[in-house]
């Protein structure tokens, strides 16, 4: 990971820290320290900042979506539906990541086209399916017409109404974001805490799969003293293939005229569905990289359904019959020319994908499953209707 070597060392215990004292983020079994950049310490007056725009629906047009409405702390962080959902019942053209555990992310989004959660958190506020708020400048506005926000941001940044700017609500939400961390799984106790009986057989026997004939492993990375299920990389895996099929050359060409004629990368790929299924494309334009996503982290997996960067899998039987076709939801459906070499049919059989899942499972941090009442997909004025 190279942005740790730019960030501040981190002691591995929880520091009491007062106003104003910067604090490090206790890791938790099978995880790293959190990477803390050095602009942007961590104190406990921003973080509870952070917390409360976190949950704020003043940042949008109608009042009523703040980031939680997508990534709700009930729902795992994510919103269980196949699609975002923003202001006026405006549908998105991607499903919503949780964001427990995005702080070990170094790219942020499915296609990676923000460098750090402070960034990515100025996009959705004004994006139009989202927050719908004219501008940025907006979003400020709302904040210094709030005394008791003009209260807190004096005290954690030192600054008057009129010099509060959008990077200080960046920078306390991303704070914030960075103590959304869960480790210390049944998968962490076996596999880090030395407890051989904290996994069942069946787990024991998924995760020989998935290092293994199912080479789930090679993206999904698992360390020697670590796992983030993610190798930070973008690779096409045949999600969302069948929208733009034969028309990827094209696609990727009108995208690219709008882009170098000013247009904004964010607000195109989630309103076109055709752009958002370049992925990584939109955002380093080699043409290799046309529906490349990011591989996503598997912890606390079972909690956020349904799955893929569309939402067009609702199970995680789906997923692994996915894989287990080398990329496609049937045998018989064609495979896109841009499908990474690492995809390819597994040859599973039926126990060895129950015990997939079963692995999967073991994933769930304790404390985060005791916070999610249901998993249920939310249908209806969703994804259901994205033609
Ligand atoms: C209308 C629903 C919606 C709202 C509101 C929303 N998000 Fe998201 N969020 C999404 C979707 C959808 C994505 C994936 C978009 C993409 O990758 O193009 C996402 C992605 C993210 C990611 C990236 C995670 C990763 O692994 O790359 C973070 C972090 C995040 N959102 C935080 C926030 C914050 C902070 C706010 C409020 C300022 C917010 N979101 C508001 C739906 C929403
Ligand atoms: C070549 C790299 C690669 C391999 C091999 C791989 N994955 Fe993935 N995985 C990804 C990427 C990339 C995504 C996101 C793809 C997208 O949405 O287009 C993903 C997404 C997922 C998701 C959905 C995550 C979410 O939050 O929606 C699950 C579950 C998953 N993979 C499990 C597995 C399992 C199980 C295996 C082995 C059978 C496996 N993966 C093998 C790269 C890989």
């Amino acid at each position: 990971m190279t942005r740790l070597t730019n960030c501040r060392s981190i002691a591995f215990s929880v520091l009491i820290a007062g106003l104003g004292i910067p604090m490090a983020i206790a890791a938790p079994l099978g995880l790293p320290p959190v990477p803390i950049p050095d602009d942007n310490p961590q104190t406990e007056a921003k973080i509870a900042l952070g917390d409360r725009l976190f949950h704020d629906p003043r940042f949008s047009v109608d009042g009523t979506i703040s980031c939680a409405t997508c990534h709700a702390p009930e729902k795992a962080f994510t919103d269980h539906r196949r699609l975002s959902e923003g202001h006026s019942g405006l549908l998105g053209t991607r499903n919503s990541p949780t964001v427990i555990n995005s702080a070990y992310m170094e790219e942020l989004f499915w296609d990676g086209r923000e460098p750090d959660l402070e960034g990515q958190s100025k996009q959705p506020p004004v994006n139009p399916v989202e927050g719908g708020l004219a501008d940025i400048g907006v979003l400020v506005e709302k904040i210094r017409s709030e005394p008791s926000y003009v209260e807190a941001f004096k005290a954690v940044f030192g600054v008057k109404a009129q010099d509060i700017t959008a990077d200080h609500f960046a920078d306390a939400i991303a704070s914030f974001e960075r103590t959304i961390i869960a480790g210390d799984s049944p998968f962490d106790r076996y596999q880090y805490g030395g407890d051989e009986s904290a996994m069942s057989e069946a787990a024991v026997r998924g995760l020989e799969v998935f290092r293994g004939q199912g080479r789930c492993v090679s993206c999904h990375l698992i360390e020697q003293t670590q796992a983030l299920f993610t190798d930070n990389r973008f690779h096409n895996i045949g999600v969302g293939f069948k929208t733009i099929r034969g028309q990827e050359a094209e696609i990727a060409r009108k995208f690219l005229e709008a882009k170098n004629a000013g247009a904004d990368v964010d607000k195109t790929v989630l309103a076109d569905k055709e752009a958002s299924e370049l992925g990584r494309f939109a955002v380093i334009e080699d043409i290799n990289k046309v529906g490349a996503f990011k591989t996503s982290t598997l912890r606390n997996i079972a909690l956020t359904p349904p799955y893929m960067h569309d939402g067009s899998l609702d199970t995680l039987e789906g997923v692994i019959d996915f894989y287990n076709n080398g990329g496609r939801e049937k045998e018989t459906d064609p495979v896109t020319p841009f499908l990474s070499g690492g995809i390819r049919p597994l040859n599973l059989s039926d126990e060895q994908k129950q015990d997939l899942v079963a692995f999967l499972e073991a994933l769930t941090s304790p404390e985060i499953a005791s916070q999610v009442p249901s998993t249920e997909i939310i249908t209806g004025n969703t994804g259901d209707q994205q033609p």
